[in-house]
């Protein structure tokens, strides 16, 4: 029989490309999300590539008696990836509360409910943000957290304490938390992928809509920082080899292969690459120019971070496989079905 595996944020762009690995290595999942930052068309294109429609409940994760109605209804639940968050740095600023409540009420409500479903185990989506700008690059896991810039940052560090927290307590399950850098890019099918609502704050989204022309032009925050061109740096992971490393977690917990209850990796390529060198390859691979102009530095922006993945790249014998120039390809051709189907 096939093991169960609940989804949360499973519609979303990373649970989404999440689910489809999942079912490619044998799982039965369950997704729960509220659609409040994605929709239910993602189930036909996660059908479209696995030919398994996965079960579906557009409940809230804050909403723990509907959760317990999950796990009642599915027995045999073995393990939990947990993606349903907020998400939007400059908007947790301006709603600090609502955020607060929806990345921490919703953890708590699942590890609280695991115990007595005898849930053996949590994949936990944190980010490179709680590491802030580290003083040593490649960043490792063991850099200390920096202060949060965000409350959004902050619900990840106060997160990550609350699992540690409950694992160190004897709470009868695993944990393994997952660093993500800048996640990019689409499944090579173009069945699925990223759907920013409105007008996106994260720099791939913007190029590819800029390359359709849906924006005039792309502005490039700062190019006055201590980096060789002077855009800042970062660690752009392909979603599809991201999701990868979330059914390995998953195999090693319920396996039983970890080594602490609680273990922690980063997920990135280990290479940095500037604003400016992801624009060229874009205009490289797709042959399509990006019209940008150089403007001030955004606010709370890390000049450089990459990863040093050799962690998850010896326990979990996982490494990303994709190149940049490779992703930012998948991230046009969904943006062209996304102009297909007349969405953007
Ligand atoms: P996303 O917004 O595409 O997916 C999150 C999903 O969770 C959405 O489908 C949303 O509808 C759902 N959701 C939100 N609150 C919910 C709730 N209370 N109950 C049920 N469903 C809820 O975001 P994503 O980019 O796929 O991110 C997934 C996770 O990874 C998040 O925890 C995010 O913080 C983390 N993360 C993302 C990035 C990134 O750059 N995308 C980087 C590091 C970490
Ligand atoms: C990347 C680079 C910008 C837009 C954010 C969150 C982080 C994580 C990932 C979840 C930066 C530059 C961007 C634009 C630009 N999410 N840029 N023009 O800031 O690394 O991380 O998303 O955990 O927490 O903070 O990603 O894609 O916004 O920016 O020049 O229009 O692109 O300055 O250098 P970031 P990003």
């Amino acid at each position: 029989m096939k093991k169960k595996i609940l989804v949360t944020g499973g519609t979303g762009y990373i649970g989404s490309h999440t689910v489809v690995e999942l079912q490619a290595a044998g799982y039965e999942v369950i997704i729960v999300d509220n659609l409040s930052n994605s929709n239910k068309d993602v189930l036909d294109g996660i059908e479209k590539i696995s030919g398994i429609r996965p079960v579906f409940y557009e409940t809230d994760c804050n909403d723990k008696s509907g959760l317990q109605n999950i796990f009642i209804e599915h027995k045999g639940i073995k393990g939990i990836i947990h993606f349903a968050a907020s998400k939007a740095v400059g908007e947790s600023v301006h709603n600090p509360l609502e955020y607060y409540r929806n990345n921490i009420v919703t953890l708590l409500n699942l590890l609280e409910l695991m115990p007595e479903y005898h849930i053996e185990g949590i994949v936990f989506s944190s980010s490179c943000t709680v590491y802030g700008q580290p003083d040593i690059l490649p960043v490792t896991e063991d850099a200390p957290i920096k202060p949060a810039l965000s409350p959004y940052g902050n619900t990840k560090q106060i997160n990550e304490e609350i699992i540690r927290d409950a694992i160190y307590a004897g709470l009868p399950f695993k944990s393994i938390i997952l660093r993500y850098f800048n996640p990019i890019g689409a499944h090579p099918s173009a069945e699925i992928g990223e759907l920013p609502n409105g007008v996106p704050q994260n720099l791939v989204p913007f190029v590819t809509q800029t390359a359709m022309g849906i924006r005039q032009e792309l502005s490039v925050f700062g190019d006055d920082y201590d980096t060789p061109d002077g855009s800042c740096i970062r660690d752009y992971i392909n979603v599809v080899d991201l999701a990868k490393a979330h059914v390995i977690a998953m195999n090693r917990m319920l396996e039983d292969k970890s080594e602490d209850n609680l273990e922690i990796f980063n997920l990135g390529t280990g290479r940095g690459v500037s604003v400016l060198e992801l624009i060229s390859a874009f205009e490289k691979g797709t042959g399509v120019k990006v019209p940008y102009k150089i403007v001030g530095r955004r606010e709370g922006d890390i000049e450089k971070v990459w990863a040093n993945p050799e962690h998850a790249n010896k326990v979990l014998g996982w490494t990303a496989k994709e190149t940049v120039e490779d992703t930012l390809i998948t991230a046009w051709n969904w943006q062209n079905k996304l102009r297909e189907r007349g969405i953007q």
